[in-house]
């Protein structure tokens, strides 16, 4: 069940929306996620797997004839498939800090949104999601620091926040929330370099480039030859 992290794209737009409104009560209008891809088309990110895609193997007999009149699958309508063959299980929506009435002298990402389907969660996938939306950020953006809005009831949220991804609590925003809850508002520093995927992707392994595989084998060989 392999997952794959990409940017999104307009065409994901309506799972995305869907995804928020499964896993989060703060919901939004769909041209605000148009919005976001549009003025900062590299910022957010979705996760998406080939897993427990219908086709036409299990389609229905209605279904399989009225694949006979157009190119009609099993998944279509179902506002979790981005399209036949790829179902969405998270995504991260970022921006540029655009507010006026939040003028920073630092050039500040903000990350809107951020949500995992509950069957995929605590696989490292919200992570994921957030290095990257971190990373692009701070490279294509040039953002210097990235701010966000929790839930103080959120202990998953504030885990992946302030424990894995080093977050610091600015404060607490009293009644942040239209149900009343205070938010905890976080803010993080960026680097470019330490945000580099290539850090968190088996970072622990290094090429060798100056040694010979072969000459290696030889050595090797010889070495079990003579013990
Ligand atoms: N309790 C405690 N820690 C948790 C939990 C939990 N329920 N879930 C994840 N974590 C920890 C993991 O153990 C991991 O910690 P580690 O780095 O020490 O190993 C870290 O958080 C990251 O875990 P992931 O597997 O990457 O997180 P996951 O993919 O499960 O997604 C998320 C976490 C996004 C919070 C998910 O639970 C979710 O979608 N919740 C509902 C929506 C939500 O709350 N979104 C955030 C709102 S705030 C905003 O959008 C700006």
């Amino acid at each position: 069940m392999p997952v794959t992290i990409r940017r999104a794209t307009i065409e994901d737009m309506l799972c995305m929306q869907n995804a928020n409104l499964n896993n989060l009560p703060e919901n939004y209008l769909f041209k605000y996620y148009m919005y976001h891809i549009l003025s900062w088309p590299e910022a957010s990110f979705v996760a998406t797997t080939t897993d427990d895609v219908g086709g036409p193997a299990d389609a229905t007999l209605e279904e399989l004839a009225a694949c006979c009149e157009g190119p009609v699958s099993a998944t279509k309508g179902d506002p979790c498939y981005v399209r036949s063959g790829e179902k969405l299980v998270g995504y991260v929506l970022a921006k540029m800090n655009d507010d006026p009435s939040q003028p920073s002298e630092a050039l500040t990402g903000h990350i809107t949104s951020l949500s995992v389907m509950r069957t995929y969660r605590r696989m490292g996938v919200a992570e994921k999601l957030m290095r990257q939306a971190l990373f692009a950020l701070s490279e294509v953006y040039r953002a210097e620091q990235v701010s966000l809005h929790v839930r103080q009831s959120n202990r998953a949220a504030l885990h992946l926040y302030r424990d894995t991804l080093e977050f610091e609590v600015l404060k607490v925003e009293k009644s942040y929330y239209q149900d009343g809850e205070d938010a905890y508002a976080m803010k993080k520093t960026l680097d470019t370099e330490a945000l580099q995927p290539a850090n968190f992707q088996r970072g622990a392994e290094q090429d060798d480039l100056d040694s010979d595989l072969l000459e290696d084998l030889v050595r090797e060989g010889v070495a079990e030859v003579e013990a």
